[in-house]
């Protein structure tokens, strides 16, 4: 029988999780912002990159166009004088969904764009309707074959005001970019609000854009002719903070997640506080620590201020073991449970019925080899794995590097029992 071997995160529950870490810069927006910098020549340094997965391949596909990107640390460089092609190639975009960012730049700079269709993913198909028709009121015109979205600009890319039947973050960002080089006024109506959006938005007046309203339902472009480079620093991931929050909650901290604002992340910490954590912050800090039982919450994923979908499997962890019944409702994404069937194989009771999961909270769950099958959804099984007795042993961890820097060596400095080892594993371990 062939032996291959895969890399897993192993953790043995139990231990006391304390101390301070260190957050790095937000996944989704320094992809944005690297889709962006497409939309001028010149040499732009940017800071708090974090070394994932998704942001290697995003220098692939903005080099692929004729940037050239390096990073040393934490610091990424991005030439973009040679920037000369407005194709991606499919293989590229298939790894990574966010690929699609650089279709908003690609026709602010060159007013075309071959942009191959990213397919769905796990937690849902991932449409592009809202991206297209937003894109189509600026004038640009788009046609799709063979798996590739063809965008052109047969005229102007002019103003024009736009509602958008949900505040999706990619086509707010595609849309607002785009908006940009356009000549005149566009405003963006039921607009994203999530604090990349305002990175975004930032990076881009910096570039020289004039653009107002970004973190409201209304953002407002003005277009301009001329967008240079800057230098930045990336915003604090809201996302990665807030996963170490519960890790801190589920084994009783305290804990101290530095380098977010914790005003981007305030519905997290009401329903932190709820479940029965007490909470300190500072302007870039956020601490968490729990005493008594975790109470029992019904959550609501909405946009942005609204509860993050991308937190909703790591409080389902905090809900597993709570005193009572939860129902957390995935208002977001069609399809974001995984986690969920995952989880029950430890022993969590958790029940989903369409877009509700109903979890009747029990007293411990047992360690057990689980996979998984996003990233978030990953991470909350090492969290689950935290509290569990025994060993629990997760794969297909790629989706886990995808969002987050070195998880493991993080858990470790807070007190984890947890390890990354590379297993042999034989066809028959399916
Ligand atoms: C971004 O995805 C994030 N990804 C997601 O984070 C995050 O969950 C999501 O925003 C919501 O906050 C990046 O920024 C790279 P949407 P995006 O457009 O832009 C539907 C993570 O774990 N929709 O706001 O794709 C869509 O199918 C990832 O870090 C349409 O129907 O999210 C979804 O159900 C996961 N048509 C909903 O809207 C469209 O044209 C929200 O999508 C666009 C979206």
């Amino acid at each position: 029988m062939p032996v291959k071997t895969e890399e897993v995160i192993k953790v043995i529950g139990g231990n006391p999780i304390s101390g301070t870490v260190q957050i790095g810069g937000a996944k989704n927006s320094v992809l944005k912002l690297m889709a962006a910098s497409l939309m001028a020549p010149g040499v732009f340094h940017i800071d708090n990159v974090p070394r994932i997965s998704d942001v290697e391949i995003m220098s692939e596909v903005i080099d692929t166009l004729g940037a050239k990107t390096s990073i040393q640390g934490h610091s990424m460089t991005i030439d973009t004088t040679g920037v000369d092609k407005y194709e991606t190639p499919y293989k590229l975009v298939a790894k990574m969904r966010a690929s699609i960012s650089v279709l908003g730049p690609l026709i602010a700079k060159f007013g075309k764009a071959k942009v191959a269709m990213p397919g769905g993913c796990r937690i849902g198909s991932r449409k592009l309707d809202m991206h297209i028709a937003a894109l189509e009121a600026l004038g640009v015109e788009f046609e799709s074959e063979h798996g590739y979205i063809n965008a052109n600009v047969p005229g102007k890319l002019h103003g024009a005001d736009v509602t958008l039947d949900f505040p999706s973050v990619g086509a707010t960002e595609n849309l607002m970019m785009a908006a940009v080089k356009a000549e005149g006024t566009t405003t963006i109506e039921n607009a994203a609000r999530e604090p990349e959006i305002c990175d975004l938005a930032n990076f881009l007046n910096e570039m020289g854009a004039n653009i107002k309203g970004m973190g409201s339902p209304v953002i407002t472009v003005e277009g301009v002719n001329e967008l240079h480079s800057t230098d930045h620093t990336v915003v604090g991931d809201r996302i990665e903070a807030g996963t170490f929050l519960v890790a801190g909650a589920l084994c009783g901290g305290p804990l101290t997640a530095k380098g977010v604002d914790p005003n981007n992340l305030s519905r997290a910490i009401a329903v932190l506080k709820h479940m029965g954590a007490e909470i300190d912050v500072t302007e870039d800090s956020v601490t968490v620590s729990r005493h008594g039982d975790i109470i029992p919450c019904d959550i609501q994923t909405l946009p942005h201020p609204g509860f993050p979908t991308d937190l909703q499997a790591q409080f389902m962890v905090m809900a597993i073991i709570a005193k009572g019944r939860s129902v957390i409702t995935e208002n977001v994404f069609e399809n974001r449970f995984m986690f969920a069937s995952e989880v029950t194989r430890m022993g969590a009771d958790v029940r989903v019925d369409g877009h509700h999961a109903i979890i009747e909270g029990v007293d411990q769950l047992s360690g057990a080899p689980v996979q998984s099958s996003d990233l978030r959804g990953g991470a909350a099984l090492v969290l689950a794995g935290l509290i569990a007795d025994g060993e629990t042993v997760v794969s297909q961890i790629e989706h886990i590097d995808r969002g987050y820097e070195d998880y493991v060596g993080k858990l470790r400095k807070l007190g984890a029992n947890v390890v990354r080892e590379t297993i042999e594993t034989s066809d028959d371990d399916i």
